[in-house]
């Protein structure tokens, strides 16, 4: 550690410290402290926290002060130190000097597929073609892993996440990796079952390590998708973690049969009743030959997320992201490296978790190669894809630009078990786009939006 990274650290832990005594007492003072220092700096900030501190009656102040309540003390330390700090503040501006030395993406954060096995055979799941029921199961070893989290400190990248298959499959070399990089915040898309006692504790030894819990809904629902029994192992996960006073996430996949239930207020309610402190959300994508067309949402049902979303925003302690309509808050997509990118279990290097085509492997270039390779500079090319950034994605809402991409690049199907056309791909989201896009014209237009920009650059 470097000095002034250890004065920082020790004035972090000092902070935090006095905070914890009395959180309703000394975050207020403690942001006066601040904009004495900062002044001019912190004004756009300032304000934010003053509207959230001031007033108790505002829901984001009793979001905040129950996380002291809520989490174990060290754990959000950690948090702050390596998401905040480490991953927003000084890594950002890490990243920012390379993308403007190399003239490509760099990621914010980083997905990683430890395994490609699963313990569940959810209906339509995107990484179906990859799991092991399908005999082709496929990992990443710890010196992979390992050398992908250097490589992207060294851009940078201070926040990674693991999908699958199933992450908790390699729970001891999660659990390892965490305490390799201390400086990182990792989280991981799960489907709960496999987190036990034992490895609640080493997550509360490690205090860097935060997971997002795969829910479909209530009971039936997830247990329609996930398999009978799955609602229950998951309460159960969520009981364990809760006792250690361990912070977790959901993730929630709708789909146009549970997106009902997903934009409820009850299910809202029962996310905070056990105690989520945020929650992911993905519309259903049909990726794979296995994929499950009638599961998209229509544009209503979309249009009906984005508005629960929005209003429980104002009324809910909970923190929400929304993959596809923040896009919005995002600047459009995200993925092929401007904030993230996807690494799969076989180590192909793609742009993101729904786009299972590559150019580059881990095993042949760096990460700063696949970067720069020419799929990946198609993607910062082509970024924004839509100027009405309520259509961020080159697959569901401007299908045509994928395909472009993946030709002109001449990236692979990475889909292990039955690779597919990207054409056919980009079919099977051909309506959803078209009728999505009056409907999120309208609705960019009605947040505020210059109306003119949209007809200006429509790459679709
Ligand atoms: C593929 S899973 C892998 C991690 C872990 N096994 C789990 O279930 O959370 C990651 C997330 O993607 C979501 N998901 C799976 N298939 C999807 C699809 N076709 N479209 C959108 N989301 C999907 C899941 O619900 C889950 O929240
Ligand atoms: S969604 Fe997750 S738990 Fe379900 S089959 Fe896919 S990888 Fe496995």
């Amino acid at each position: 550690m470097k000095a002034n990274e250890k004065i920082q650290a020790f004035v972090l832990n000092q902070a935090m410290n006095y905070i914890s005594g009395n959180p309703e007492k000394n975050l207020p003072k403690l942001l006066t402290w601040v904009e004495n220092i900062w002044g001019d700096d912190f004004s756009a900030m300032s304000e934010v926290f003053h509207k959230i501190l001031d007033d108790p009656e505002n829901i984001w102040h009793q979001f905040v002060m129950e996380l002291w309540q809520d989490i174990d003390n060290d754990v959000l330390k950690t948090t702050f130190s390596n998401f905040v700090v480490n991953a927003s503040i000084t890594g950002e501006r890490k990243q920012e000097e390379y993308r403007a030395k190399y003239g490509c993406n760099v990621p914010w954060a980083i997905l990683l597929d430890p395994t490609s096995a699963c313990n569940l055979e959810c209906i339509g799941c995107w990484a179906a073609g990859y799991c092991n029921h399908h005999s082709n199961q496929l990992n990443m070893s710890y010196e992979t892993l390992d050398s992908i989290i250097r490589q992207g400190k060294e851009l940078g990248t201070y926040f990674y996440l693991y999908s699958g298959g199933e992450p908790l499959v390699r729970k001891a070399d999660i659990i390892r990796l965490c305490e390799a990089h201390s400086d990182c915040q990792f989280a991981a898309f799960t489907n709960g079952t496999l987190i036990d006692e034992a490895f609640a504790d080493e997550m509360l030894r490690v205090k860097n390590f935060i997971p997002a819990i795969s829910v479909e809904g209530f009971e039936a629902d997830t247990d329609f998708r996930r398999g009978q029994g799955t609602f229950k192992k998951v309460e159960r996960a969520i009981a364990i973690l809760k006792a250690r006073r361990l912070p977790f996430g959901i993730s929630c996949c709708y789909t146009s049969k549970n997106v009902d239930v997903i934009g409820s207020e009850a299910y809202f309610d029962q996310m905070i009743d056990w105690g989520a402190k945020f929650c992911w959300f993905f519309t259903y994508m049909p990726v794979g030959q296995g994929a499950v067309p009638e599961l998209m949402a229509t544009d209503e049902q979309r249009a009906f997320m984005y508005h629960q979303i929005r209003k429980f925003r104002e009324t809910k302690p909970l923190f929400t992201l929304d993959f596809w309509n923040d896009g919005e808050y995002a600047g459009g997509c995200i993925a092929g490296g401007r904030r993230y990118l996807h690494i799969n279990a076989n180590g192909d290097m793609e742009p993101c978790a729904f786009i299972h085509y590559s150019d580059s492997s881990v095993y042949e270039k760096t990460l700063l190669e696949a970067l720069q390779s020419p799929l990946f500079m198609a993607y910062k090319e082509g970024q924004p894809f839509n100027n009405n950034h309520l259509r961020p994605c080159p697959l569901l809402d401007n299908p045509g630009a994928l395909a472009r991409m993946v030709e002109r690049s001449g990236a692979r199907s990475t889909d292990l078990q039955d690779p597919e056309d990207v054409f056919e791909l980009s079919a099977k989201c051909k309506n959803a786009a078209e009728n999505w896009a009056p409907v999120a014209d309208g609705l960019w237009e009605a947040s505020g939006h210059c109306a003119e920009c949209l007809a200006k650059r429509q790459v679709a």
